[in-house]
């Protein structure tokens, strides 16, 4: 028999533990579960064996007054094929419930079949696939992919707040609202609906990049450029990741990385420049 309750920082050497071997390169929850404890908005929830250790934990966070995410699921591998995960995860929808959400979200790699098989038996259902583009720059060289070639026939700039709303219509009308059922990457692999305030928003924070052909939601990240949108249409894809490619060569970046929903014709415009698609992910979605 397990018990629910809230998290504590005493629970992170068992969770420790049981997460050492989540996945072949292991788990960033540990790494994350203090910080997670001092959020506002956010519940992390743990299962405990009768002795009060934790053998399960999962993390929901409100990502807009309306719109909760559910994340960091893992059950105990001995504890698991119990019900301890769909537990959790109902407690998590009830606290969200009460805080006023409408629905919960999840997001799970395309290859993690036991956690597709338990969220779809709570109710879950398929809404998106989303994927990292990611291109790596080598060492500057005649020959290699940072080696130099003639510019692209246009740039990325950064773009004044008036760019924002020709900006969310081009996301608003193209194929990006059907297959990324109007969400975005708002925080990392946390996805919750585009409104036309968040491009205006970042473009007042200096984040918001255009060229002719492309937007682009761009936070610099050490030696790499983060993403969470990238905006183009199937007319002029390729001249806007060539300009996309260009600006991480400007900027010196290690990377360049784009959250993009699956569409065939964005991901090939992306390829034609190098860029990897890794990672596909489903998102999940429960109404309230
Ligand atoms: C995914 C995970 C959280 C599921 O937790 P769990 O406590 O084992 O799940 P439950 O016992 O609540 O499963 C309920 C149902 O889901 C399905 N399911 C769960 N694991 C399954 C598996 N390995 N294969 C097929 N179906 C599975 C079954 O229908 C199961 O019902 P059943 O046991 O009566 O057949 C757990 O496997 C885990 O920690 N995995 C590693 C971490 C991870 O991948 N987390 C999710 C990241 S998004």
């Amino acid at each position: 028999m397990v018990s629910i309750r809230a998290a504590r920082a005493g629970d992170l050497p068992a969770i420790q533990e049981f997460t050492a071997d989540t996945f072949e390169w292991g788990d960033y929850v540990p790494d994350e579960f203090a910080t997670w404890l001092t959020e506002p908005e956010v519940l992390v929830i743990v299962a405990t064996d009768p002795d009060d250790r934790a053998v399960a934990m999962a993390r929901v966070a409100l990502l807009s007054p309306r719109e909760a995410w559910l994340s960091a699921a893992r059950v105990h591998p001995e504890f698991r094929r119990q019900g301890i995960g769909s537990m959790i995860n109902d407690h998590g929808v009830d606290w969200a419930r009460e805080a006023g959400a409408a629905v919960m979200r999840l997001a799970t790699e395309v290859i993690n079949t036991p956690a597709q098989r338990q969220v779809e038996k709570i109710g879950y259902r398929a809404v998106a696939q989303f994927a990292l583009a990611r291109r790596r720059y080598e060492q500057a060289g005649p020959g290699t992919n940072g080696g130099k070639r003639p510019p692209a026939d246009e740039r990325l700039d950064l773009a004044p707040s008036s760019e924002a709303e020709p900006a969310y219509l081009v996301w608003a009308s193209g194929d990006y609202p059907g297959a990324s059922h109007g969400l975005y990457a708002c925080e990392g692999w946390a996805f919750r609906q585009l409104q036309a305030a968040d491009l205006t928003r970042s473009a007042r924070r200096r984040q918001l990049w255009s060229s002719p052909s492309a937007w682009a939601v761009i936070e610099p990240d050490e030696d790499r450029l983060w993403l969470p949108l990238f905006l183009t249409t199937p007319e002029d894809a390729r001249r806007g990741t060539r300009a996309l490619t260009d600006l991480g060569r400007e900027h010196n970046a290690a990377t360049v990385t784009a959250m993009i929903p699956r569409i065939e014709w964005l991901e090939e415009a992306l390829k034609a420049e190098h860029f990897e698609i890794q990672h596909p992910n489903t998102v999940y979605e429960k109404a309230l």
